[in-house]
């Protein structure tokens, strides 16, 4: 991994915003996705993630914490937050950002345990594909306190194999249709593809329940998005 999504956060903290990360997935065109919404403030943030933000309470660990927006603010209120990314310039802005503690870290090496796990901005992403989930939702099981809770939020993307004659196509390189190739670049570089899950919500259910996790939807977002509540 290059990290040009960390080199990114760093030029936008460090006052070098040029320009945007551009994404492209195996379903989609390129994409914009504007540096400064990964510096989003609460009231800049979806109604998915604010909701989150009120529910998290006692010892929270901010799984792919990316530039550290909702620990910061956790943080703010003074929640003990732990933060952690795959991403080494995430990393570090989060420390230039003031996040107290925040580690390099991927979720499959944390060991501490919480009373609420956050994974938001497409959190089943970092499952990568649907064989993956299982593995990833029994850890996060292993590392909740007694009563402790994963809030995670994701889309069923089924809208996005729509053409505009209202057809629906199927895309026949993959087992699931939420399993993408997640394409990025950043100042004319390209990072190493990547491969991103989305899940719509019955899936997820299903998924939390073969592994003896409760799964409630909290609430709906304005497009296919979720926020769900797993115990
Ligand atoms: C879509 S970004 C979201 C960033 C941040 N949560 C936000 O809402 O602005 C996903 C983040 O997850 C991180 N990530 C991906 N896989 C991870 C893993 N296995 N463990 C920890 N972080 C991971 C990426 O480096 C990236 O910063």
């Amino acid at each position: 991994m290059k990290d040009l999504f960390g080199k990114a956060l760093l030029d936008y903290q460090n006052g070098n915003y040029t320009e945007d990360l551009i994404t492209s997935t195996s379903i989609s065109d390129e994409d914009e996705l504007p540096l400064p919404y990964l510096f989003r403030s609460y009231k800049e943030m979806p109604k998915l993630e604010q909701k989150a933000l009120q529910l998290a309470k006692g010892k929270v660990l901010d799984v792919g914490c990316g530039s550290g927006s909702h620990s910061l603010y956790l943080q703010s209120k003074g929640i003990d937050v732990k933060a952690i990314d795959i991403s080494k310039g995430a990393i570090e802005v989060t420390k230039l950002r003031g996040v107290l503690n925040s580690e390099l870290k991927d979720v499959l090496n944390e060991t501490d345990t919480f009373d609420t796990i956050l994974l938001l901005m497409n959190g089943t992403g970092i499952f990568q594909e649907l064989s993956q989930v299982s593995k990833y939702l029994k850890h996060l099981k292993s590392l909740l306190k007694p009563q402790g809770q994963i809030l995670i939020d994701s889309s069923d993307i089924t809208y996005m194999y729509e053409d505009d004659d209202g057809g629906v196509w199927q895309n026949m390189n993959s087992d699931y249709y939420g399993e993408l190739d997640y394409f990025l670049s950043y100042k004319g570089e390209d990072e190493t593809p990547m491969k991103w899950l989305y899940l719509d919500f019955n899936t997820l259910l299903t998924a939390c329940k073969a592994v003896g996790l409760q799964c409630e939807l909290v609430i709906e977002g304005e497009h296919y998005d979720y926020l769900a509540r797993l115990s």
